[in-house]
């Protein structure tokens, strides 16, 4: 068959449905320096366009810039000082594609080593398969030479306690408190802080919060080069308080993360069960594929979220879930199920965007539903 001059054999095979692929490629032709990632990524993209501008590849960037944040015992959702599970134990996911070689790498349920962000890395570049879990990633993790460590801070600890504390019978009583009646708030206040000498009280007032609304936190960071190569990574201590042995949507690839080096890349940050009844980062990317926008892509796949729930805000109101996505020309966005995180949170939902200039900083997501 003869092809007409700009249109692929894949277009004049099968027709108009072929077009978004050439709308894609065109916007291929001027990739850009940029990295993209979750609100709490704004040092994370700063470090990957400093590796990427510095000759590095694009995983190495994003793998050291999330790094950051798993070795920052202050961010509560991810690595070293991330809330544990219901046993106390933190157990960190984590996921990584490298465009290029169109390889990936994931870990699940690690515990004791504060960045598994590398260790699927060393997954993906060291090893025929694709994800490790538990014992056996651990195991992995110590052959090439990391370190176990406890992972709980005072911060993480304290906040685990005043779960436990906080989960009572009908009559108000629990296991983990003195005397038999429960006591008012002040004195369970008053017992927290005995325990916690050194935690003031608007820590003490954080781990209320977090126990009776358990966060999904996360970091996830993609980056394109001048290249236009492309890699991503997710990393998470996942959702607080969970069941020993549960994994997220972070390290799975197709749902917490997603690249195809001849499209552009998605991750996630939020409830991981519900984005995974969605694969939600590779249906993004396909979407793209398709010739929708990021924004479009991302706002497609939030709607799948809402009609699991038979769009009833209700009871959506306690899902929290956020998409970034990059695709292969640089064109980006953030995308939130809500217009921000709580009915009293004052901040809109947001992402980080960091380009050539290093100038780090947040933009607001686009938005499915509105708290009022
Ligand atoms: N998105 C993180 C998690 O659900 O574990």
């Amino acid at each position: 068959m003869a092809l007409l001059p700009h249109v692929s054999r894949r277009a004049a095979v099968f027709g108009a449905a072929a077009f978004p692929l050439i709308r894609i490629v065109k916007g291929q032709s001027r990739p850009k320096n940029i990295a993209v990632a979750s609100a709490n990524g704004v040092r994370a993209c700063a470090k990957a366009i400093e590796v990427i501008k510095s000759g590095g590849d694009t995983l190495d960037a994003v793998i050291a810039g999330v790094n950051i944040q798993e070795l920052d015992p202050n961010d509560t959702s991810v690595g070293y000082g991330g809330l544990p599970n219901e046993d106390g134990v933190v157990e960190l996911d984590a996921s990584c594609i490298h465009g290029p070689s169109r390889r990936g790498g994931a870990v699940g349920a690690l515990q004791g080593i504060k960045t598994p962000s590398k260790v699927a890395q060393l997954v993906l570049s060291e090893t025929d398969h694709m994800m490790l879990v538990g014992e056996g990633a651990l195991r992995f993790a110590k052959h090439y030479g990391f370190q176990e460590e406890d992972l709980l801070t005072e911060r993480s600890r304290m906040a685990w306690l005043t779960w436990k504390r906080e989960m009572r019978d009908h009559n108000g009583h629990t296991n983990w408190e003195s005397g038999v009646d429960a006591p008012p708030a002040p004195k369970k206040t008053a017992e927290l802080r005995k325990l916690f000498p050194h935690m003031d009280d608007e820590l003490i007032a954080w781990a209320h919060e977090v126990a009776a609304r358990p966060p999904t936190g996360t970091i996830n960071c993609i980056a394109l080069n001048e290249k236009g190569e492309m890699s991503a990574t997710t990393t998470t201590s996942g959702l607080a308080w969970k069941i020993a042995g549960r994994v997220g949507d972070s390290p799975i690839i197709g749902g917490g993360l997603w690249l195809d080096q001849d499209v552009g890349g998605a991750g996630s940050t939020g409830r991981g069960e519900e984005n995974l009844r969605i694969a939600g980062a590779h249906t993004i990317v396909e979407n793209m594929r398709h010739g929708m926008s990021p924004k479009e892509a991302a706002l497609d796949a939030l709607r799948r979220v809402a009609r699991n729930f038979n769009n009833d805000e209700r009871r959506m109101q306690a899902v929290d879930l956020n998409f970034y996505v990059l695709r292969k020309d640089g064109e980006y966005c953030g995308a939130s199920l809500w217009n921000k995180r709580s009915v009293t949170a004052t901040t809109a939902a947001s992402f980080s965007v960091c380009q050539n200039d290093g100038r780090s900083h947040l933009e607001n997501s686009v938005y499915l539903l509105e708290r009022r």
